[in-house]
């Protein structure tokens, strides 16, 4: 890979021990994937937050680069294992919680943004169309590629860490345009409205085509929360980093030779699948995290009535803070349930204090299942209100 002189010079450790470790990690990933050169990046985001996934040696790997690392463009986290503020009332143990602040102390340290969210582009982590950026978690990087043009690889934690660090990347994958092509055409003739047959939609998509860049076709129209919505579940359950959706994404991109078909079986046959919890003790609401006019939403549906189980709320705090501000956070609170902000009911550290998990989120099943263990029920937001008001 050619580097220009200031790359050698952050290589061979010119610009600090942080930035030298950052380039050995880009310049390893850009010779193992055949890129000719480094390029900018106009923003970062940085999965492998919680604790729960990074141990104490992951702990000891970011405090070693928090010695003289800082980031050179904006950099945001994803959720860590608990509310930063409110973790007492959501159960979560003072051990855990001190080694969690001890991961962030680290970040903050470095220069990056410590509110934790899988939702960046709602707290103005969001580059003009066409930028290049750096960014990890699945949801977050279909969403910046399909719906925000930008043009990222699906990083890992220290990868997206080593491009804030040195506000770079290795030119390759989804950074070209050749590989932004549809690969494959999806032909929706199911019914698809709310945000749960989104998620169904991603799942039975997802299933079928695997990695493969999708256009779909057929899709009526498509909100920021459908969309959302559609992106964590395409990239849990095929790890598709990218998808055209005709009429509704901005990117531009060939017809493909090879098309499939989704039916209204194929999105019944999801939901079904998703469904399998006889008893629900915990309702989580807002993977990824919930929008403002969800929040708003919720609000109005739980105004004047009390839950009668655990309920969470997963919002990007500067989010909660327009709620505090609209008095959306008092109605929410007022009626038991309770709002998690920075984290989120699957990582937070909860195997064994739950076993039935309520959601309308499809990538909420999947790893509610795997990292928590939990049985599923997979509803719209208001079928969920109702389950926990009942
Ligand atoms: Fe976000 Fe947690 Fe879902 S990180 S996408 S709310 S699993």
């Amino acid at each position: 890979m050619e580097l220009t002189s200031e790359e050698k010079d952050m290589l061979e450790g010119k610009h600090g021990n942080a930035v030298r470790k950052s380039m050995e990690i880009l310049v390893a990933l850009g010779n193992i994937f055949g890129a000719k050169q480094l390029i900018d990046v106009a923003s970062v985001q940085i999965a492998g937050v919680s604790y729960h996934n990074l141990g104490e040696a992951g702990l000891g790997y970011l405090s070693e680069l928090a010695r003289d690392g800082k980031v050179r463009v904006l950099t945001t986290l994803n959720p860590a294992g608990m509310d930063m503020e409110n973790w007492k009332n959501l159960g979560i143990s003072p051990d855990f919680a001190e080694k969690q602040e001890r991961v962030i102390d680290a970040f903050k340290k470095m220069g990056v943004i410590t509110t934790c969210t899988c939702t960046p582009y709602f707290i103005g982590n969001n580059p003009r169309f066409g930028e290049h950026v750096s960014w990890s978690e699945s949801s977050a990087v279909c969403y910046a590629n399909s719906v925000l043009g930008l043009k990222t690889n699906r990083e890992g934690g220290p990868s997206a860490l080593a491009s804030a660090l040195t506000g770079k990347t290795p030119e390759f994958g989804m950074h070209l345009d050749e590989n932004r092509q549809a690969e494959i055409a999806v032909n929706v003739s199911a019914d698809i409205k709310t945000v749960p047959d989104f998620g169904a939609l991603g799942y039975a998509i997802g299933k079928k085509i695997g990695k493969n860049v999708p256009l779909i076709k057929g899709i009526k129209n498509a909100g920021t929360e459908e969309l959302k919505s559609f992106c964590a579940s395409i990239a849990t359950y095929g790890g598709t980093a990218l998808f055209h959706m005709e009429g509704i994404t901005p990117n531009q991109t060939a017809e493909p030779g090879e098309s499939v078909d989704i039916a209204q079986q194929d999105i019944d046959g999801a939901k079904a699948e998703l469904n399998d919890a006889d008893e629900i003790d915990l309702v989580g609401i807002g993977c990824p995290h919930l929008s403002l006019k969800e929040v708003s939403e919720v609000a109005r549906m739980l105004e004047g009535k009390k839950v009668n189980k655990e309920v969470w709320i997963c919002v990007a705090r500067p989010i909660k803070r327009i709620a505090d501000q609209m008095g959306y956070t008092k109605i929410i609170e007022d009626s038991g349930a309770k709002f998690a902000c920075d984290t989120c009911m699957a990582v937070a550290p909860l195997k064994g204090r739950f076993r039935g998990l309520a959601t309308d989120s499809a990538k909420g099943c999947f790893y509610g299942r795997g990292k928590n263990s939990f049985k599923t029920k997979f509803a719209t937001i208001p079928e969920l209100i109702e389950e926990a008001t009942r």
